[in-house]
């Protein structure tokens, strides 16, 4: 049993420095098995779900070198399984993208329909029309995505909704297909732009990343490099509404502020100042926030990833907002939890009306996915008394050491394994 355990009402103050981008981490661990010569990967998160999908290369006959916490060599020479299935790999999101690096490579794979966050439904119909398109044959029974392609034939295809997932996966396989691929209404991320610098760095033919027309000339193979991934730019944008929420005056280092525009401006709106520099933020709040409205959309529209933290700043901001999510229809799960912190907060359909309430009072909470967790988090460090977090497995899944970074900055909040460690804790800060 792991928990978050917090006592609020301590401002943060300092530096903290953020990790590479798990969700461009994610495919680039897929991507670099493409090629049978050792690419070396840097700037790794050292979280959950990456090292669950280092597992699974591991497990299908990859070479895996963990060189320290945030560095790895991989070598896909030895594999020697295309199915990809362990009770593991079918609780991530990610393991999708083996289908578009292995599909690409070998023509040929089986890999577990992927799980993840519980956020809505979430369908992969946008990867599988893709690599039809391409020509490839997709089969989903038993639980697996299995595919196969006798020739994989570069094409246009166009997403009929904006898909990180299926951007990138399509771009793996046409990486190694034959001829142009045109990918349309492609997603602009700062981490699909990531994966297609990392596969040009191994010799693929990828143009137009960051617009949504994506075009790639396959190549025949790609080689070995070395690369460093971007910075998490969700991470960041977390740290950023800690201390909003908690007020404060840190400085987020090893960022690219271009990534946190939206992050930054709902920020400013809120009453909060932000200094930009070259590779860091600094963010200042005395605690006094500003209602305001958001929408989430596609980059460089406001990030879903940033939503529950906006609305637990957003409750406890003077006046009444609202929060529209409009990628995911399931996003919303911690408005209970947060209403047992003393929120004001209804959602109709995708939309949260926030009515502000002067703070937030410690309870024992769930965390129901990844962000939510995130956000409860900022919740505690901003409310009154105690708040206890289950179901951190969550949060562990995208953020390293997030106790430790925020203890840095004068955070009072400990990961807990047992009752006693939780009253040790209670009472050192009562
Ligand atoms: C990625 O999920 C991220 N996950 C998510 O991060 C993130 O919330 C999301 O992109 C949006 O930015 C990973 O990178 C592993 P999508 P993904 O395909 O690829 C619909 C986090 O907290 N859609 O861009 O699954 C879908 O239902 C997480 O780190 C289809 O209809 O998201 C959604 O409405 C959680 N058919 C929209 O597109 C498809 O085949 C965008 O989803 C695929 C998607």
């Amino acid at each position: 049993m792991e928990q978050y355990v917090i006592k609020g009402g301590n401002p943060l103050y300092g530096e903290v420095e953020i990790g590479g981008a798990k969700n461009a981490a994610l495919p680039i661990l897929a991507a670099a098995i493409m090629t049978d010569e050792t690419v070396t990967i840097e700037n790794l998160p050292n979280v959950r779900d990456v090292n669950v999908l280092l597992q699974a290369i591991e497990q299908i006959g990859a070479r895996v070198e963990r060189v320290n916490e945030h560095k790895v060599k991989i070598n896909g020479s030895f594999i020697r399984d295309l199915t990809v299935d362990n009770e593991f790999i079918r609780k991530i999101r990610a393991s999708y993208y083996l289908i578009g690096a292995l599909l690409g490579k070998y023509r040929k794979t089986a890999v577990a329909l992927p799980g993840g966050c519980d956020i809505g439904s979430r369908p992969i119909d946008l990867h599988k029309k893709g690599f039809c398109a391409m020509g490839a044959n997709v089969d989903i029974s038993h639980g697996l995505f299995q595919v196969e392609a006798e020739h994989l034939i570069g094409t246009h295809i166009y997403l009929d909704k904006v898909s990180v997932g299926a951007t990138i996966n399509i771009m793996m396989a046409a990486a190694l297909a034959e001829g142009k691929t045109v990918i349309e209404n492609a997603a602009k991320e700062p981490h699909v732009v990531d994966v297609a610098n990392f596969l040009n760095s191994m010799g693929a033919n990828i143009r137009g990343a960051g617009t949504d027309v994506i075009r790639i000339v396959g190549v025949q193979k790609l080689h070995k490099t070395e690369y460093s991934i971007i910075p998490d730019q969700i991470e960041a944008g977390t740290y950023m509404f800690a201390v909003a929420a908690a007020g404060g005056d840190v400085i987020v280092t090893n960022v690219i502020p271009k990534h946190l525009e939206a992050t930054t401006a709902k920020l400013i709106e809120a009453g909060c100042e932000v200094e930009e520099f070259d590779d860091a933020v600094r963010v200042i709040s005395n605690g006094k926030l500003r209602r305001t409205q958001v929408t989430t959309l596609p980059y460089p529209g406001f990030p879903t990833d940033m939503q529950p933290q906006m609305a637990v700043l957003l409750g406890i901001a003077e006046g009444t907002s609202t929060v529209t999510e409009s990628i995911f229809e399931n996003r919303f799960r911690y408005v209970d939890e947060l209403t047992r912190m003393g929120a004001n907060i209804k959602v109709e359909s995708n939309i949260a009306i926030i009515n502000g309430v002067p703070k937030y009072t410690g309870a024992r909470v769930n965390a129901p996915d990844l962000r939510a967790g995130a956000a409860l988090v900022i919740a505690g460090l901003a409310a009154e008394g105690v708040t206890v977090i289950d179901d951190i497995h969550y949060i562990l899944r995208g953020y390293e050491n997030l106790d430790v970074k925020l203890r840095e900055l004068g955070g009072k909040i400990e990961l807990v394994t047992s009752e006693k460690e939780l009253q040790k804790f209670i009472l050192k800060v009562s």
